[in-house]
Order: structure tokens, then C-alpha cells, then sequence
């Protein structure tokens, strides 16, 4: 039955994160009534599911009603070194949502949950959801920030000048790794509405040296992929398409790096493609279930030799591939 009643457990833990609770209990302990006035919701909705959520672990409760937070809620604050806040109340909030609504129809027609859900795509649908676009984009931010550090601190990037990030999102992965190289300049491919508020966002955040070094460019990968980069990041994107689709983003890198009708030489840009690999990934079986619910149909997570084959289709040769930390895996890749 926990496993039955998982979707409340799940829509709770959402409510909790996409209103902020914990980030009130980091200023003190609280009652339900003083949360819902400092959130903005009903008493006895919000204690009901406080009480939930406390059953589970989440919160704590003391004896005159007033709740705090537990090691399991300190993540769900906005300003936690690993917080995961925007990244449950997305996966909690819609995509929870579509997988309720549409997977076993989805299952018996092999399609897509979200157009099945929804009528729409994933971005089709943030397109016209500002709200859920840009809780997307910070769980995106949530999902990257790990891995920003890691990379910052362990490619070379002594002999590169230009990082592009290509389906970069709103940039964690760039604004990471050009802090740490301040002789980078990087480029964030995405679609339009997302570079849209990514550039606003890093004009208002005071940033000049960032906001000089770190440009938006919005594309549509699938046909295009900007030149002049001396090295290419793809993260977390592959594996929201089919193996079809995937191939056409790494011809479409591939066309960047080198130009039609030029060979490659020691000296083109390398491509850095960052996804969780089956082989890496202790939590391929559910993240494949993520990937019908939001992915294109057929969407699944490669293996090693899924990735070997696409980089070959695509014109590319695997130099190597590294498993890392947050259960992603680096295949690192030279144009042939
Ligand atoms: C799963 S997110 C990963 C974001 C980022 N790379 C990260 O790891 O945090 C996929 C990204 O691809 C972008 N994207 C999806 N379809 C695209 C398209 N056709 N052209 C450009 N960007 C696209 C989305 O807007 C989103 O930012």
C-alpha cells in the first residue's frame, strides 16, 4: 500500500517544495496556521499535508504543533549547496502529473506520456506555461550544479577559448565552469523562451564579467547547431530523444565543428556528451520511466554501445568515457 499511496506521498513532498515550506522553517520552527500565512495557503489544507509529510520523515513535529525541518527537508530549501527544491516540485508537480494522467496509455499505443496527457510536448507545453517553464529551468539548475564543479575542476581547458553548452538551459553548467576560467567565454544553445529569460536573469543578477563572457544563442538543435566553438558540452539532452533524433543533434554538432566539405584535424573542437549511461547509473529503471513520461517517443537512456554507435553515426570517434558523480557518465568524442 506505501507504494499504492505514493503518488500522495510524492504530490505532498511537490506542494511542500513549490511553496517554500522549508525555506520558512530555516528562519524557526512553525505552526500550520503561521506556515500558511507565511506561504500563502489555508491552514487545515497545508496541516494535513505538514502531517503527511511528517508521518514520512520529511518535517519534524514538536508538542505544541510546531513544525521544523529534517536532514530530509534541508534539501528542499532554495538556498541548500544541493538543493533539489525546483527539481521536486518539477517531478512532483508535472511531470508527476502527466504520469498519472497519461502512462498507461502511453504503454498500451508506445507513445509519449506528456502529448498523450496533455495533447502537447514537454516544450510545447512550457512554451505556453511561463510559470512551469521557469520551475523547469531551475530544476534544470538544481540537476546541473553538481556537475558544473566537477567539470570546472577536471577538463582541461587550458587550450580552449570558447565553451559551447549546447541545449544549456539557463546556463548553470557555463556560469559554473567560466567562474572557475576566466579566460573562458561560453555559449548557451536553447530554445528562444528560454534564452529569453536566461538572458534577463543573468542582466539582473549584477554578474558584468558573466553577463560579458556568457552569451545566449537560440536555436533549434535538431536542425542547427552554432559554429565556433573550441569545444562542445551536450548534457542531459540526448537521452530526451530517440536514437533518430539523437543522432541528428550530433551531425548537427558535427556540422559545427567541422565545416561541410573540410577534414578533421588533432586540432577540432572535441565534444563532451554528459548523460547517465545504463551501465554508470544506479537509477536507470526509473529515469527510463522519466524519459517516456517528458521524452520524445522512444526516448531511453544509452548504454555504452547505444552511445559508441550514435557518435559513429553521427561522425564522431569515442576517446573515452568517464562515470562521474550524480550518476552521469562523460563520453568524450573527436570529429572523424
Ligand atoms: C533536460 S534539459 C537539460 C538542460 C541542461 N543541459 C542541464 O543539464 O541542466 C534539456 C534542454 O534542452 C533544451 N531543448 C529541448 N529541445 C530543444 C531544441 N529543439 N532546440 C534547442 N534546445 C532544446 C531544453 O530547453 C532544455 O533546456
Amino acid at each position: 500500500m506505501s507504494l499504492v499511496m505514493g503518488a500522495m506521498a510524492s504530490a505532498a513532498v511537490g506542494t511542500a517544495a513549490q511553496l517554500g515550506v522549508a525555506d520558512v522553517l530555516a528562519q524557526g520552527p512553525a505552526t500550520a496556521p503561521e506556515l500558511a500565512k507565511a506561504v500563502d495557503a489555508d491552514a487545515d489544507s497545508l496541516g494535513s499535508v505538514l502531517q503527511a509529510l511528517t508521518a514520512l520523515g520529511v518535517f519534524t513535529r514538536d508538542e505544541q504543533g510546531r513544525y521544523a525541518n529534517s536532514p530530509l527537508s534541508e534539501p528542499l530549501r532554495s538556498d541548500h549547496p544541493e538543493s533539489v527544491r525546483n527539481l521536486a516540485a518539477l517531478l512532483c508537480g508535472l511531470y508527476g502529473h502527466a504520469a498519472t494522467g497519461g502512462l498507461t496509455e502511453a504503454v498500451r499505443t508506445g507513445t509519449s506520456v506528456m502529448p498523450t496527457a496533455f495533447g502537447v510536448s514537454l516544450y510545447e507545453y512550457l512554451d505556453q506555461h511561463p510559470d512551469s517553464a521557469r520551475i523547469f529551468d531551475r530544476a534544470m539548475e538544481d540537476w546541473a550544479r553538481p556537475i558544473g564543479t566537477v567539470l570546472a575542476e577536471h577538463v582541461p581547458f587550458a587550450g580552449v577559448r570558447t565553451v559551447v553548452d549546447v541545449g544549456g538551459g539557463n546556463g548553470t553548467l557555463l556560469k559554473a565552469i567560466l567562474t572557475a576560467h576566466p579566460h573562458l567565454r561560453g555559449v548557451c544553445v536553447d530554445r528562444p523562451d528560454t534564452c529569453r529569460r536566461a538572458e534577463a536573469e543573468l542582466a539582473a543578477s549584477g554578474s558584468a564579467d558573466l553577463a560579458d563572457r556568457l552569451t545566449f544563442q537560440p536555436a533549434d538543435i535538431l536542425h542547427e547547431v552554432p559554429a565556433g566553438g573550441d569545444l562542445y558540452i551536450l548534457k542531459n539532452v540526448l537521452h530526451d530523444w530517440s536514437s533518430e533524433s539523437g543522432v541528428q543533434i550530433l551531425r548537427n554538432i558535427r556540422r559545427a565543428v567541422v565545416p561541410e566539405g573540410a577534414t578533421p584535424t588533432e586540432d577540432s573542437s572535441k565534444l563532451l556528451v554528459i548523460d547517465p549511461l545504463v551501465e554508470h547509473d544506479s537509477g536507470a529503471a526509473f529515469r527510463n520511466l522519466v524519459k517516456m513520461v517528458v521524452g520524445e517517443a522512444q526516448a531511453r537512456e544509452r548504454s555504452e554501445a547505444d552511445m559508441r554507435r550514435e557518435a559513429k553515426e553521427a561522425g564522431f570517434h569515442v576517446l573515452s568515457i568517464t562515470p562521474c558523480p550524480a550518476d552521469l557518465s562523460i563520453t568524450a568524442c573527436t570529429p572523424v
